[in-house]
This record gives C-alpha cells, sequence and structure tokens, in this order.
C-alpha cells in the first residue's frame, strides 16, 4: 500500500467512525426525547385558604360586617344585600364580600348602604357592591378584589378565594 493509499484509507475509517457517533447520538437523543413529558405546574397558580368568616345568623340585611382575607393584613367587609347580584352566595345568593383596600392607592374604602357602594376618601373612587365591585367612577384602574364565597347546611360562610390582585401585593397569598 502506498503512502497515499494509506492517507485515504486512514481518512475513510475516521470518517466511518464519526459517523457512527453520530448516529449513536441521534438514537439516545431519540430515546430522551420519547419518553413523555410531564406538564408544567403554572407558577402563577395559587392555592388559597378556606376562612370562615361569619354564620349567616352574624348578619342584617345591609350592614356590612368586618373581615379580613386571606390574612389578617387584608381587610375587607362581607355584605348581606338583602337581593340576589351577580357573584352572590348564599341561599338567597345576595351575599358578597370585598377587599376594603382600594385598588388605586390603598386608602380604606368605606360601605355606602343607601347606594349599596364602597367609596375611597382618598381620590374619591367608588365601587358597586351590587355588580361584583365594579368601579363606577374615580382613579382606580382596576375593579375591586370580590371575595368568593361558600355557605354550608349550617351557615357557616367561608371565604375561598378572590377575583383580583389586591392593593400593594405582588400575590394575593403571600
Ligand atoms: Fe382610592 Fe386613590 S386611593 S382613589
Amino acid at each position: 500500500m502506498t503512502g497515499c493509499q494509506k492517507l485515504v484509507e486512514l481518512g475513510r475509517r475516521q470518517f466511518l467512525r464519526s459517523g457512527a457517533a453520530a448516529a449513536a447520538g441521534v438514537a439516545a437523543a431519540t430515546a430522551v426525547s420519547s419518553t413523555p413529558a410531564k406538564a408544567a405546574v403554572s407558577a402563577a397558580r395559587v392555592s388559597y385558604p378556606a376562612n370562615r368568616l361569619a354564620n349567616l345568623k352574624d348578619l342584617t340585611v345591609n350592614e356590612p360586617l368586618q373581615i379580613a382575607y386571606p390574612d389578617s393584613d387584608s381587610p375587607g367587609v362581607l355584605i348581606k344585600l338583602g337581593t340576589r347580584v351577580p357573584g352572590g352566595a348564599g341561599p338567597d345568593g345576595d351575599l358578597v364580600a370585598y377587599s376594603t383596600l382600594c385598588p388605586h392607592k390603598g386608602f380604606p374604602l368605606a360601605y355606602d348602604g343607601r347606594d349599596r357602594t364602597l367609596s375611597c376618601p382618598g381620590h374619591f373612587s367608588r365601587f358597586d357592591t351590587e355588580k361584583e365591585g365594579q368601579q363606577i367612577w374615580g382613579h382606580a384602574t382596576q375593579n375591586l378584589p370580590m371575595f368568593r364565597l361558600a355557605v354550608d347546611a349550617a351557615g357557616d360562610i367561608t371565604a375561598v378565594g378572590t377575583d383580583e390582585l389586591i392593593y400593594g401585593r405582588t400575590r394575593n397569598v403571600l
């Protein structure tokens, strides 16, 4: 075998070796990718506590009861409106609960039973408690967080979640 032929043979062997290695790599990658992927759990998922707030017997129509949810740093009100409303809970569909921290800059809201609004003394935003906390006037850029309620057969009222971000938080459950 001439020197030139040896070089050609050496090159051919190296080519075949590297081709075999590449094929093995592809096979390994294929084997890995054929493993079923596990569903990633969303990082934004929130587990809310279920906190007992009161009993139906504790409530008087149109008189707010001071509460806190989902923790003691998040004040709110529980109101029996006396009229079935969207999002209302309980046997009469008239129980609602809201955060009382204004979504604008966190001033404490006050309930006005005449028009059933929660009003802000800071910059005068107003929120309709009969329409799931919809903002009806003011500077806030979101509706009022409404606490979801569950009522059991004994009349116990439990808060189980909320639908908007509570003022001052990057997530509702700290
Ligand atoms: Fe309520 Fe500004 S803090 S409107």
